[in-house]
């Protein structure tokens, strides 16, 4: 038997991880700046995330949710003091597209409509509803075409005014930072107008932070840059530090009852003890501040190079725009300093997503080997 080959490979087998660096089997080292899609979030085997797993694991690894449940009143206290949004609910699941389902699927039952409208460039996961509000995604089957989209230019606030008054959404959704697309950010003007429009057309607002949040933007939700409230908040990825979850927070004007939403392993007890771990570790080690300034000492120095032709993001969820394609650079990187990067939908954008403990030492030590990357690039593309 063999693995449905469905991902492609780059030829490096880590074996073990810390903080925010990989080991292969033969004692090497490698600086992630990847984290696996941005899901390392506190960083690779934190003792803190460990503890709370192996404890778990030998106290209760798994009940389902008809039972009480005394990790519950932790998490959702660590939620409420990182969030600030104490009237909202949670719902969890396991993984950011079955969030985005199941947020899409709570704007329709509210509205009563069908109707999505989603942003160019926008992804928000492979399942059915969520594949659809992706824009231009060679995974679409004939079976996803059910649900009507309209996608829309990101920070075109007319647009959206002009598709709302047509009275038939059911949700608008937006990711906080379009990280697949090539790390675009809607303005803060254009998410406060969405706000505005929403709210005037009691349409819910869905915000994905399934890439964009928990910390990683240096804010704990990317929309907080925005000073906006959201109506529903998809979360995944830097959620469980690479513990599968997905979770989505609800605001109160939606009703819930027995059996409209559920899944088996949502919730489950090792996701609640590891979750509120990362929440706690987040919140302790000051990881959103350092994502912020680690974020701010890269895109200065990026902005300065050669090559590059715009630098896009906020904290540690950056964009980088180069004036050609990023895949040699991206292969250089890996293979001559073992350094981990991530590509885009833009294959001219390279993008960094790693674990927030990133300081500036390993950030300095990026920043040399890239520039010297881009100096040698006519040998490494030709
Ligand atoms: C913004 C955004 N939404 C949703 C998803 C889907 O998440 P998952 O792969 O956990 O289903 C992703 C995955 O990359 C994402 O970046």
């Amino acid at each position: 038997m063999q693995f449905f080959p469905v991902y492609s490979l780059f030829d490096v087998e880590p074996v073990r991880g810390r903080g925010c660096h990989l080991y292969t089997a033969d004692g090497r080292r490698w600086l992630d700046l990847y984290g696996g899609h941005g899901v390392i979030s506190i960083g690779h085997a934190h003792p803190r995330w460990v503890s709370a797993l192996v404890d778990q694991a030998q106290a209760l690894p798994f009940y389902s949710n008809s039972v009480r449940n005394p990790l519950h009143a932790p998490l959702l206290a660590a939620f409420e003091r990182l969030t600030g949004l104490s009237d909202y609910q949670l719902f969890l699941c396991n993984s950011g597209a079955e969030a985005n389902e199941n947020a899409l699927k709570l704007a329709s039952f509210y509205t009563g409509r069908r109707r999505v409208v989603a942003f160019e460039a926008g992804f928000h996961g492979r399942t059915s509803a969520a594949l659809q509000a992706t824009h231009n995604c060679a995974a679409k089957a004939p079976i996803n075409g059910g649900m009507p989209v309209t996608y829309l230019p990101l920070n075109d606030a007319e647009a959206v005014a002009e598709a709302l008054a047509a009275g038939d959404v059911a949700a608008v959704i937006v990711e906080g930072i379009q990280g697949i697309g090539g790390v675009h950010l809607p303005e803060p003007a254009f998410l406060q107008a969405v706000r505005r429009l929403c709210t005037e057309h009691d349409v819910p607002l869905v915000l994905d932070e399934v890439q964009s949040g928990f910390g990683r933007s240096g804010r704990f939700f990317a929309f907080e840059h925005a000073g906006i409230a959201p109506d529903l908040i998809t979360m995944a990825k830097g959620m469980g530090n690479g513990f599968p979850v997905g979770g989505v927070l609800i605001h109160p004007r939606f009703e819930a009852r027995p059996g409209l939403l559920g899944t088996t392993f949502g919730g489950n007890h090792l996701a609640l003890a590891v979750v509120t771990a990362v929440l706690e570790t987040l919140e302790q080690e000051g990881l959103m501040a350092q994502a912020e300034k680690t974020g701010r000492y890269l895109m200065d120095a990026l902005a300065d190079m050669e090559g590059v032709r715009a630098v896009r993001g906020r904290g540690l969820m950056i964009g980088i725009e180069l004036d050609e394609a990023a895949a040699p650079l991206r292969k250089h990187l890996l293979y001559q300093h073992r350094i981990f990067t991530g590509s885009a939908s833009d294959p001219n954008v390279l993008r960094l997503l790693p674990p927030l403990c990133m300081g500036l030492a390993e950030a300095q030590y990026f920043l040399d080997r890239f520039e010297q990357t881009l100096a040698t690039r006519k040998t490494i593309t030709a």
